[in-house]
């Protein structure tokens, strides 16, 4: 079965062509981060319309690249929640008239659950090794997942608070840094002595969930009192290591509470090189096999959708098309599989 997948929950509008669940012939991503840069953060209104300009053409750029035609697709997935919207309402009017004119079925898809599958198109016989503990850190979302089967999700512990992405977002902002802030904080990060600035980490007690309002209020103080004294780059360091730290430290409490052995880190964080270091320390001494997805398939794209849809339809009825676009939906209320 080919499944082309389509992606429009924030800023990215992308097409996706998976073959066999997680082999991935297309993936088409077009970003408006430049759009939204000169506002600080992603302009709804704007993302939405430029959803409208660009599915189309990356729809079709996915066939050619995978060199299909539309009779070849099999089926269609798209994300239907959560996320902003009126651009989530791009991607489904454009699924829902794709799969009526094509009499193809369609799966609708929680964000969430394509950063997971996400996993398994960087590690395909992961889809037969469960139970996996996931880790799923984006700009919206930090959350600790335990997968029995396909579809089936457990939480385990969530943010209080921000996101992680969130996090490096608003500490870019608070260090004078453009957006999106957390590839630049990585960069910057990377020049710094991660040592040289101690930010506080959170833990709350014997949950796995967490917080990151202080370290970014002591991100704050810090600069408010340092006066520019203390090189960027190691106060990017300092900050860039506590939220690490905290993710690490918190997964690997996880792997101790559950003993699972299989673990995933996923999400747009995930693109950051020091905490891909730490997990890959983490998961030697913890004896985990560690699955880390490249940058390309950390941040937004629909071959995750399309991975997600196509176990959907395999074990699943396809939706019919009345269902709904939601702006909040918790990952642990998806349908399961069976
Ligand atoms: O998963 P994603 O592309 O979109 C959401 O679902 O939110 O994640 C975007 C988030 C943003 O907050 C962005 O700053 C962060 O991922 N991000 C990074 C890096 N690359 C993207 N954060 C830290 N280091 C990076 N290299
Ligand atoms: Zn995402």
């Amino acid at each position: 079965m080919i499944v082309l997948g389509i992606e429009t929950s924030c800023d990215e509008t992308s097409a996706g062509i998976v073959r066999g669940g997680s082999e991935v012939l297309a993936n088409v991503v077009a970003s408006q981060a430049d759009l939204h840069a000169r506002y600080g953060g992603v302009v709804p209104e704007v993302a939405s319309r430029k959803h409208v300009e660009c599915i189309l053409p990356v729809m079709l750029e996915a066939l050619d690249t995978a060199g299909l035609t539309w009779q070849d697709i099999n089926g269609l997935a798209v994300t239907n929640r959560p996320g902003l919207l009126g651009a989530l309402l791009v991607g489904v009017s454009a699924a829902k008239a794709l799969a009526l004119a094509l009499s193809l079925p369609l799966a609708a898809v929680h964000h969430l659950e394509g950063h997971l599958y996400s996993t398994f198109l960087a590690a395909p016989d992961l889809a037969d090794r469960f139970p996996v503990l996931a880790l799923i850190v984006s700009g919206g979302h930090t959350q600790i997942i335990r997968m029995d089967n396909h579809c089936d999700y457990k939480l385990l512990g969530t943010t209080r608070d921000d996101a992680a992405g969130e996090a490096f977002d608003k500490g870019a902002r608070l260090m004078g840094l453009p957006y999106p802030g957390g590839p630049e904080v990585s960069a910057l990060a990377a020049l710094g002595d991660r040592k040289a600035v101690a930010m506080p980490r959170s833990y709350l007690g014997d949950t796995l969930d967490f917080s990151f309002s202080g370290v970014k209020t002591a991100l704050r103080t810090y600069l408010a009192r340092d006066n520019g004294d203390t090189p960027l780059a190691d106060v990017a360091a300092g900050y860039q290591e506590a939220i690490v730290t905290m993710l690490t430290r918190t997964l690997q409490r996880a792997v101790q509470q559950t003993d699972i052995r299989t673990i995933c880190v996923c999400g747009g964080v995930a693109a950051n090189h020091r905490l891909q270091e730490s997990m890959r320390t983490m998961a030697e001494q913890e004896d985990c096999r560690l699955v880390m997805p490249d940058a390309r398939l950390c941040t937004d794209n629909a071959a995750m959708i399309a991975s997600a849809g196509w176990y959907r339809l395999k074990y699943t009825a396809p939706d019919p098309l009345s269902f709904d676009t939601l702006a909040v939906s918790p990952l642990a209320q998806a349908t399961i599989c069976y």
